[in-house]
């Protein structure tokens, strides 16, 4: 992403300094987020359309809250309640949109490839919030920037990533970013929930959960994607969570101070216990307030080009009350 484009599609073919930019800027902009008055002027003028054709609760509020508190206009493009539901097409309803000359188009949709797409059509900067089961940018970010706070720095960390490799955004831009960070990482599935030639991209490959987890550093759980299924790929959820799920008898194979982490929606007692979820070692609702630092460095670094030479503050959260 920063600073030779100004989409943010994916993190495949992304830098590790391109990475450390995001990953720094979201720890300053996250001071933002632990003040009273919880706004700077840093976006004022920038207007930021929320286009989410598929279902999201914490991508899509966390990036209305990240361009709420830069001081941006946000648009709130919702799939179930527009003219898509009469047929229009994507490239025209996204047209139709620039002609209301929006900055910048966070974009969810169930085809892989759609923010791609967007970004040779139209003018705004597009910004991927997650696209079939492709890439989600913004969630492998904050991931890495949770596990950095935890861990201190990525390289040589090892991290387990278990359950529906197959159709999971999350493991995709896990998997390039942390890779490129010099993490190890190893993911755990059903054999018919590995994509072939996964470990081209630098990962190792178990078709059980146990020797994944043993002695990691972090250990992120997926939800089975069953909207995204064709057809039954393993024999049963009791079956699936007895074999996959996380529970705290499994969890003792990890490192001590090992970090339990899921991006969420879950499912509670099918890949990880309710009792896992909510102990002291699981972080996900800080994976939560993470997005919101995150998605806001994300934000600032795709409208830069915009800010700089207009007379709008440039320094993140500079000459902000108190
Ligand atoms: N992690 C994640 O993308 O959650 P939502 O689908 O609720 O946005």
């Amino acid at each position: 992403m920063p600073p030779t484009t100004r989409h943010l599609l994916g993190l495949e073919g992304t830098s590790r300094e391109q990475l450390i930019t995001v990953l720094d800027l979201a720890r300053e902009f996250r001071a933002v987020s632990q003040r009273r008055i919880k706004k700077v002027p840093t976006l004022r003028g920038i207007t930021v359309v929320l286009f989410f054709v598929e279902p999201s609760t914490r991508t899509r509020l966390s990036f209305e809250v990240a361009a709420k508190r830069l001081s941006a206009d946000t648009l709130s493009f919702t799939a179930s309640h527009s003219s898509l539901k009469k047929g229009e097409t994507l490239l025209d309803t996204a047209q139709n949109l620039m002609a209301m000359r929006p900055d910048i188009i966070v974009i969810r949709h169930s085809a892989p490839g759609a923010p791609h797409l967007l970004s040779r059509h139209v003018e705004a900067a597009i910004v991927n919030a997650g696209d079939g089961a492709h890439e989600h940018p913004t969630q492998g970010l904050l991931d890495m920037f949770t596990m950095r706070e935890h861990k201190g720095e990525l390289d040589g960390l090892v991290v387990a990533v278990v359950g529906d490799i197959l159709h999971s955004r999350v493991a995709r831009s896990n998997i390039h970013g942390l890779t490129t960070m010099g993490a190890r990482v190893r993911v755990a599935g059903p054999r018919t929930m590995l994509p072939p030639m996964l470990e081209r991209l630098g990962v190792t490959c178990h078709d059980r959960i146990e020797p994944a987890i043993e002695g990691a550093d972090v250990v992120m759980m997926l939800r089975i994607q069953k909207e995204r299924m064709g057809s039954e790929l393993f024999p049963s959820e009791r079956e699936y969570s007895r074999v996959f799920g996380l529970d705290a008898r499994k969890l003792e194979l990890a490192k001590p101070d090992a970090i339990v982490m899921h991006p969420g929606p879950m499912n509670r007692g099918v890949e990880i216990t309710p009792d896992v979820a909510d102990s002291g070692r699981s972080v996900i609702l800080e994976q939560v307030e993470n997005g919101v630092a995150v998605r806001m460095a994300v934000l600032y670094l795709t409208s830069a080009h915009l800010i700089e030479g207009n007379g709008m503050e440039t320094t993140p959260g500079a000459g902000v009350g108190p």
